[in-house]
């Protein structure tokens, strides 16, 4: 009898569909894998959200879904909550709970220039977190910080299906435009990747753009290659959103080509 191969499952959590740029290189990477994507369309944008109703916000997704299926790992797909969350999170689970924050290393060792600039959420390019990274890896350099709720729904937008406003990226961007020495840009947060062609359209300057979505692919694969898995049952690809949204039908059509199978309202206080 051929004994069937385990494979962990793996929750991405976001505000929205900026989690898929992370997902998308680690189903590239491990096609195999059970994921559950969340986006707590309820509470987006995360933006300009206070960093307490994050932290719940974030912490009850996770508790609810574990307790429905029990995860392996956690990807907070997320910027904005990752800069604030990751030690709560840490302390209720015992699984590896896996952040993404902006590759200001990375960009640093990249940029000839030594002028990156930082694209965010409002949120995240005024966090403590942030700050501390920027003198960690890159305190000779100049940092530029732009954050911006527009581009997040422009990128929410597109994905659901709706065309993409260059004029408004470019005006969102146009403090930017004129800095022809700005040669590294840092996609810190995760629905920027998701409109990076139009970004690049815009600030042709740039030569580099940090996208960590591969790394983070990589780093999960280190962490739970070989662990002992926990749900041992059937392959479980599932979508899961905090309310009902206009467009739910539509996106339920556009769900396989993601390799999900269905998405269900969660609801948290
Ligand atoms: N995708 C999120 C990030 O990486 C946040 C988008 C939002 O809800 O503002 O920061």
């Amino acid at each position: 009898m051929s004994i069937k191969k385990a494979y962990p499952t793996v929750l991405f959590f976001d505000s929205g569909v900026g989690g898929f740029s992370v997902y998308r290189e680690t189903k590239k990477l491990l096609p195999d894998w059970h994921y559950l994507y969340c986006f707590d369309n309820a509470g987006f944008p995360y933006s300009e959200r206070s960093e307490e109703s994050i932290i719940q916000r974030t912490l009850a997704v996770c508790r609810l879904i574990n307790g429905q299926h029990p995860l392996d790992a956690i990807v907070i797909a997320c910027n904005t909550a990752s800069t604030v969350v990751l030690p709560t999170l840490r302390e209720n689970f015992s699984i590896p709970i896996i952040g993404t924050v902006p590759a200001i290393k990375p960009a640093a060792e990249i940029s000839k220039t030594k002028h990156i600039g930082l694209l965010a959420t409002k949120g995240t390019v005024k966090r403590h977190y942030v700050d501390e990274l920027i003198n960690k890896f890159a305190k000779n350099y100049r940092v530029e910080r732009l954050g911006s709720t527009r581009l997040v729904e422009i990128a929410e937008q597109k994905i659901r299906g709706y065309s993409v406003d260059l004029i408004a990226i470019k005006d969102e961007l146009s403090s930017w435009l004129d800095m022809s020495d700005l040669d590294t840009l840092v996609l810190g947060c995760t629905h920027f990747p998701l409109i990076k062609d139009e970004i690049q359209l815009c600030l042709p300057q740039v030569k580099h753009f940090m996208d960590p979505g591969a790394a983070i692919a990589k780093r999960i694969k280190s962490l739970l290659d070989g662990v002992d898995v926990k749900n041992q049952s059937e392959k479980v690809n599932q979508m899961f959103c905090t309310k009902h949204f206009p467009e739910e039908l539509q996106f339920k059509k556009i769900l396989p080509l993601w390799g999900f199978d269905s998405l269900n309202i969660i609801e948290i206080e």
